[in-house]
């Protein structure tokens, strides 16, 4: 459930009118709804209450906007990190640096320096020769990282290729067969304290099946590795809970996840960590657009909004479908293709899609953007990067300014040698 809904035939967020956010901040803009951020923690967090010892760390790539990071950490929730900014971001948001956790297979030495500086609460270690360097870059600083290793369990999470982690052949995690071995060889190491094992197979998904499949794996490896002597007291256990992008959709409820958690787990005897992050943001955001002009086709008229793929890359780069409808229907109904203003096809937002009968001018949103969508934003075409809005009831912040294509631009160098 979200909070973007038609009052007198407007779509509002919460209790704001959209067209006065287009009116004010112009657009494309990112609208989010701090209700529907909180409700969705809060559900998240209640559908976990049968478990009694974890720590809920948002997927900070999914939305690492300070606002909303804010919002957040004041519902309890930690931070899932994977780089060195997200860190940063996370810690300027006041979320405590022991709820932090590193994820990711490509963490620099620097990296590492600066999240053992900050005293971050795990990382999550995605092949031997990364534990290697971080141990002795931890042994170096006097220093102990709490560990986990990555398990990559060779399941088929069923969801799109791009977004699927936890097949062989991917790059995360280290082979479930061999992690017996590497765990031994890890654990043996001065400066880290390796404690448990971690997982995460995909994101967007639509069957809690291959969860299972993969949670009864680390399960029967936790048993292994403290057949073997070690000491297991954590175990991640990722994020990837998928979301209804079309109306009427109908996805796993995190209370059903909840329920599987605690039977698979329930022996375990460890804290679990999660990392969810679009059941979190997904829905508690829009793109808010206008439309430029609706073009004639050769069959369905092209409905072409000045939002484009560089500010929300899922369609072009996964085919992604993204629920579109006008912020003051008319009643009237129209076939179109939805595209932005950009200079390649993929530009392409839907294609015969049944929508809101729409005319130049008109705003327009698409849905369940609050995940992935300005984060992966480009300027792309010397585009600025998109703003975003967050609305607390009835006002709004602008929480991300525009940067506009001028000041991009103006971050470039002509040498004097070309001058
Ligand atoms: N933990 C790890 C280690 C991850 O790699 C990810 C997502 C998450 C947690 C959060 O997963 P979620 O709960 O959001 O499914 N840009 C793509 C999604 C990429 C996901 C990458 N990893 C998209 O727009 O669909």
């Amino acid at each position: 459930m979200d909070h973007f809904a038609y009052l007198d035939g407007v779509m509002h967020a919460e209790n704001f009118p959209l067209p006065q956010i287009a009116e004010a901040v112009g657009t494309p803009v990112y609208v989010y709804s701090r209700a529907t951020l909180e409700r969705h923690a809060r559900v998240f967090r209640e559908a976990l209450d049968a478990v009694p010892d974890k720590l809920i760390a948002f997927a900070v790539k999914s939305n690492p906007n300070l606002a909303v990071l804010k919002v957040l950490g004041r519902q309890g929730m930690g931070a899932d990190v994977v780089s060195v900014g997200e860190m940063r971001r996370a810690l300027a948001a006041g979320i405590a640096p022991d709820m932090i956790v590193f994820s990711g297979v490509g963490k620099t030495a620097a990296e590492m320096v600066a999240a053992l500086d900050a005293g971050i609460g795990q990382f999550n270690i995605e092949s031997e020769e990364e534990g290697i360097e971080l141990a002795a870059i931890a042994a170096e600083r006097g220093l102990t990282a709490q560990c986990t290793l990555r398990i990559n369990p060779d399941v088929d999470a069923g969801t799109h290729d791009k977004i699927s982690t936890g097949k062989a052949d991917n790059k995360f995690g280290v082979p479930i067969s061999e992690a017996g071995q590497i765990f031994g060889a890890l654990a043996s190491l001065p400066g880290v304290n390796l404690r448990g094992v971690a997982v995460h197979i995909g994101s967007q998904l639509a069957d809690l099946a291959p969860l299972e499949t993969a949670f009864g794996k680390l399960g029967a490896l936790v048993t292994a590795l403290r057949g073997a002597g070690h000491t297991i007291t954590h175990v991640d256990l990722g994020g990837g809970l998928g979301v209804p992008y079309r109306v009427g959709e109908v996805l796993p409820a995190p209370a059903e996840y909840g329920a599987m958690v605690a039977r698979v787990t329930k022996d375990w005897g460890v804290k679990l960590i999660f990392e969810p992050g679009r059941v979190i943001a997904g829905n508690a955001g829009v793109l808010l657009t206008r439309v430029v002009r609706v073009k004639r086709g050769i069959k369905d008229p092209f409905v072409i909004v000045d939002a484009a793929m560089n500010d929300l890359a899922r369609p072009a780069l996964y085919g992604a479908y993204h629920h579109f409808e006008a912020v003051t229907p008319t009643g009237a109904r129209m076939t179109a293709n939805i595209v932005g203003p950009i200079c390649e096809t993929g530009d392409t937002f839907a294609m015969g899609r049944e929508c809101d009968g729409l005319e130049a001018g008109a705003l327009a949103v698409f849905r369940t953007a609050g995940a992935y969508g300005a984060t992966m934003a480009s300027s792309y075409n010397s585009r600025g990067f998109v703003a975003e809005v967050l609305v607390d009831g009835d006002k709004f912040a602008v929480v991300a300014d525009r940067i506009e294509a001028g000041a991009i631009m103006d971050a470039e160098r002509v040498p004097e040698w070309l001058a």
